[in-house]
C-alpha cells in the first residue's frame, strides 16, 4: 500500500519546473481533417523502445478541427497551449510534469478499444473505426487537478454518451471502469512497482451519460499530444484531473463501484468521487484557490469547477457520500 512515498503532484508548484515542448509542431502534416480523423498521433507501432534506450523522434500531430459547441463558454482565456501541452501528470513515462520526451514512445496508432462487461455484445473497436461513428466537436472548458493548478482547454472529441450509445450497456449496468494503456516497453514508469497499474478510473453510469463527460481525441485543433493521453481521453471537466482517464484501452460496464489507481494508493486523499469544491480542503492543502497555468494569477475555486448547473443534480441524493475528496 503507498503510503510513503511522495507523489509527483504533490511537488510544491514553485518547485515543478516544466521543461520546453519538443513536439515538432513546424512539421505538420496533412489538411485540417475536420471530423474525418482516422489515426491519431503518428507514432508508428514498434517503432523502437524506450527501454532499448534511443531517444524517440519528435512527435507529429496531425491537424484536427470541429465546430466550436458555443454552449460551454469557459469563461476565461484559454490557456497557451505551449503551457498547457508541457505541464502534464502521466505517470506511466514518470513522476515530473516534464514528461514529453518519455511520452514520445507512447504508440497510439493503430489503437483497439475493448467495450467489456454488462454490455449485450462484449467487443473491440479501433479508434478508426469508432471515429467514424462519432460526431466530432470542439469544447472549451476548465481543467482542474487535486493540486490546485487549472488550465482551459479547446478539447476536440465526443460526448462520451455516444460510445455509451454504441457500447449497448445492459440495463443492470451502474458504473462504467476505465483502463489505460500499460505497456512496459515503452513506459518507464510501470517499473515503479508498487503503483498498481493499469491506471483505472470510474463513473457512475449516471455521470457518463452527462452531457459534459467527453472523450476527447484532440486539443488545439491538432491530435492529442502523447503526454496528455493519446489517442483517446476522458475529461471531466467538474472532478480534479485525476479522474479524466489518458489513453483509454478498456471500456467495462459493471455493477459494482470500480477501484481506481489514485483510490487504491490512498482512498482517504483521493476517492471516488472527487468533484472540485474550494470549502473542501485536501488532506494536505487548501483547495480554496487554483493556479491558472502561464499566468502567474490565482483565482478562487468555483465549486463543481463551475459546472454545478450540469452536474449538481446528480448528487442531490448522495449526501451521505464524500463527494469532494
Ligand atoms: N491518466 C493516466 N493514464 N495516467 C496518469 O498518470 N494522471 C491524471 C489524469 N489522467 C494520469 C491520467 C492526473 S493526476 C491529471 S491532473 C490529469 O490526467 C492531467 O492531465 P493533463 O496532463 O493532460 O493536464
Amino acid at each position: 500500500m503507498f503510503v510513503h512515498r511522495r507523489r509527483g503532484w504533490e511537488i510544491a508548484p514553485s518547485k515543478a519546473t516544466p521543461e520546453a515542448v519538443v513536439l515538432g509542431r513546424r512539421g505538420l502534416i496533412g489538411a485540417a481533417a475536420g471530423a474525418g480523423i482516422l489515426a491519431a498521433s503518428a507514432r508508428p507501432a514498434g517503432a523502437w523502445s524506450l527501454l532499448g534506450g534511443s531517444k524517440a523522434p519528435p512527435v507529429v500531430l496531425k491537424p484536427l478541427t470541429a465546430p466550436r459547441n458555443a454552449r460551454y463558454d469557459a469563461g476565461r482565456a484559454i490557456t497557451d497551449e505551449h503551457e498547457a501541452t508541457s505541464y502534464n501528470n502521466y505517470y506511466e513515462f514518470g513522476m515530473s510534469k516534464s514528461v514529453t520526451d518519455a511520452a514520445a514512445a507512447l504508440v497510439s496508432d493503430p489503437w483497439t478499444i475493448e467495450i467489456a462487461g454488462m454490455v449485450n455484445t462484449p467487443r473491440r473497436i479501433g479508434f478508426d473505426e469508432l471515429m467514424k461513428q462519432v460526431t466530432l466537436e470542439e469544447r472549451v472548458y476548465r481543467h482542474r487537478c487535486v493540486e490546485a493548478w487549472a488550465m482551459t482547454v479547446p478539447w476536440v472529441g465526443f460526448p462520451l454518451a455516444a460510445l455509451v450509445k454504441l457500447a449497448e450497456p445492459l440495463g443492470s449496468a451502474s458504473y462504467v471502469k476505465f483502463t489505460t494503456l500499460a505497456d512496459t516497453k515503452t513506459m518507464p514508469g510501470l517499473r515503479q512497482s508498487w503503483y498498481p497499474w493499469p491506471y483505472t478510473e470510474g463513473l457512475t453510469m449516471q455521470e457518463a451519460m452527462n452531457e459534459l463527460t467527453f472523450l476527447s481525441v484532440g486539443m488545439y485543433g491538432k491530435t492529442i499530444p502523447p503526454q496528455d493521453g493519446a489517442p483517446i481521453r476522458l475529461t471531466v471537466p467538474w472532478k480534479y484531473g485525476f479522474k479524466s482517464a489518458k489513453s483509454i484501452v478498456r471500456v467495462e460496464f459493471t455493477d459494482q463501484q470500480p477501484l481506481s489507481f489514485w483510490q487504491q494508493l490512498q482512498d482517504s486523499e483521493y476517492g471516488f468521487w472527487a468533484n472540485v469544491n474550494p470549502d473542501v480542503p485536501h488532506p494536505r492543502w487548501s483547495q480554496a484557490e487554483e493556479r491558472l497555468l502561464g499566468t502567474g494569477e490565482s483565482v478562487p475555486t468555483r465549486i463543481w469547477n463551475g459546472y454545478g448547473e450540469y452536474v449538481a443534480s446528480m448528487y442531490a441524493d448522495k449526501t451521505k457520500e464524500r463527494l469532494f475528496v
